[in-house]
């Protein structure tokens, strides 16, 4: 029984590095102060500092407290609520997937925001948090909607419903009449947030360097597409820089090959041209603050590109935060509960480096030849586990 288990860990494994389906199951995010919050790394969460000291030899702030999410699921999220310090993160839970959990960063304490989802998908959407309104805007099987976060920074007791705003017209030859829906099939959504308004990039047909705007405080979608330079016209992941006060003015749009960082300025309309990520990965998740750009890889690695919005204009150099641990490797493909069981942790989902299985000559092994020898030594559940978190250390490795 053990034998087919593992050769279905390891085929998983190793075909899931080139197909692989989910995004990180932590997420880095901002408190006011610009100081790198990192969550569900390795099972713990920290305050990475400020940005001078990210590359420093200066200890990492350990934050985990209790009321955390078990960050056991995938394309985990977090946005920072400039106006009540809280992050809130979705897609932290496996069990609740709608739930929205909130960090106080000033009380630095946890709660959890139930939601009505109606027809809102929880597995399948993009969103932004509004900077003005404290409102997320979500696109989800080709409808915009609503979730209105308030002022909270601990949870209200009273679920809060996603809103179904409209069925847009994504059209990029615009009509004299909107026709809702229209050019939503299939569009898998890139949104961006800058200036109150939600820019919809990579929907087909689109001219390159243009975007569909939706206007929230009129909760309009403009017609005619917007163009700001020059980027492609394709699927990829955003951040908005955020500044010390006011909306934001610039985001940043890394398209999945990763080929290059692109920094949209929806002030100027124009667009400048960066040095793409250091590990192109199309599941990675970016957040920014006023003056870095920030990849969280599927792979669990964190690395950022200074930004300053007045003296860079191109270029730059990406540099890794390796003082962080690896956060948790997505695990979707993979049984869940054997994931559970096989922690010693107990921490759903996270897979400390003592459980990665070292080959014979003490190195951690990165081949799996080496994977199945080191899984048939142990025995029972250790042993799903043991090549379930090498598999996975495999498919981190490969994806480098
Ligand atoms: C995670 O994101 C990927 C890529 O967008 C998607 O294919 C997958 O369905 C998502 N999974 C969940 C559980 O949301
Ligand atoms: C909690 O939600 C209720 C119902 O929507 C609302 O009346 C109340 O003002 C909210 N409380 C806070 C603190 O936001
Ligand atoms: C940017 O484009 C918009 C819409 O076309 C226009 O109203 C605005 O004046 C442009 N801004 C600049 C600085 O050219
Ligand atoms: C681990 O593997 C590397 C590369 O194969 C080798 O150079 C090193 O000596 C090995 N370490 C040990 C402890 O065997
Ligand atoms: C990892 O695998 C590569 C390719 O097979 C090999 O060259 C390298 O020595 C291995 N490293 C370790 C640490 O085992």
């Amino acid at each position: 029984m053990i034998w087919p288990l593992l050769t279905a860990f390891v085929f998983a494994g190793v075909h899931g590095a080139a197909a692989a389906s989910a995004g990180p199951s932590g997420c880095v995010s901002f408190d006011i102060n610009w100081n790198l919050l990192a969550f569900g790394f390795n099972g713990k969460d920290y305050n990475v500092g400020t940005q001078d000291t990210w590359t420093s030899s200066s200890a990492l702030t350990e934050i985990t407290t209790q009321g955390r999410p078990p960050f056991d699921s995938t394309n985990t999220t977090c946005f920072l609520s400039q106006f009540t310090n809280a992050i809130y993160v979705l897609n932290a839970d496996s069990a609740n997937p709608s739930s929205i959990f909130i960090y106080d960063a000033t009380a630095k304490s946890w709660s959890t925001q139930s939601v009505v989802t109606g027809t809102f998908d929880p597995t399948n959407f993009a969103t932004i948090l509004d900077h003005d309104t404290n409102v997320f805007y979500a696109y989800s099987n080709g409808n915009i909607f609503s979730l209105d976060m308030a002022l909270l920074k601990s949870a209200n007791a009273t679920a809060i419903p996603w809103q179904d705003v409209q069925s847009p017209d994504l059209s990029a030859n615009p009509s004299a009449t909107p026709t809702p829906g229209a050019n939503t099939q299939g569009y898998q959504p890139v949104m961006a947030l800058a200036q109150n308004h939600v820019h919809f990039l990579g929907v087909p047909g689109l001219p390159a360097g243009s975007a569909k705007i939706f206007v929230i405080h009129f909760s309009f979608m403009q017609p005619t597409p917007q163009s700001y330079g020059n980027f492609p016209t394709t699927h990829g992941k955003t951040a908005s820089f955020f500044l010390d006060e006011g909306v934001q003015q610039e985001f940043a749009f890394i398209p999945d090959d990763g080929s290059a960082t692109y920094v949209i300025n929806v002030e100027t309309n124009t667009t400048k041209t960066l040095t793409g990520p250091p590990q192109q990965d199309s599941l990675a998740s970016y957040y920014a603050s006023t003056s870095a750009l920030v990849q969280l890889t599927s792979s669990g690695q964190v690395a950022f590109l200074a930004y300053d919005p007045k003296a860079t204009t191109s270029g730059g150099t990406w540099s890794t935060i390796s003082k962080l641990p690896t956060s948790t490797t997505s695990s979707s493909s993979a049984p869940g509960t054997s994931a559970t069981s096989a922690n010693p942790s107990g921490t759903s989902g996270a897979i400390p480096s003592s459980s990665v299985p070292k080959d014979t000559s003490g190195n951690s092994s990165n081949s799996t030849t080496k994977g199945n020898s080191a899984g048939v030594k142990m025995a029972g559940h250790s042993v799903v586990g043991a090549a379930l978190a090498f598999v996975l250390t495999v498919v981190g490795v490969m994806t480098l």
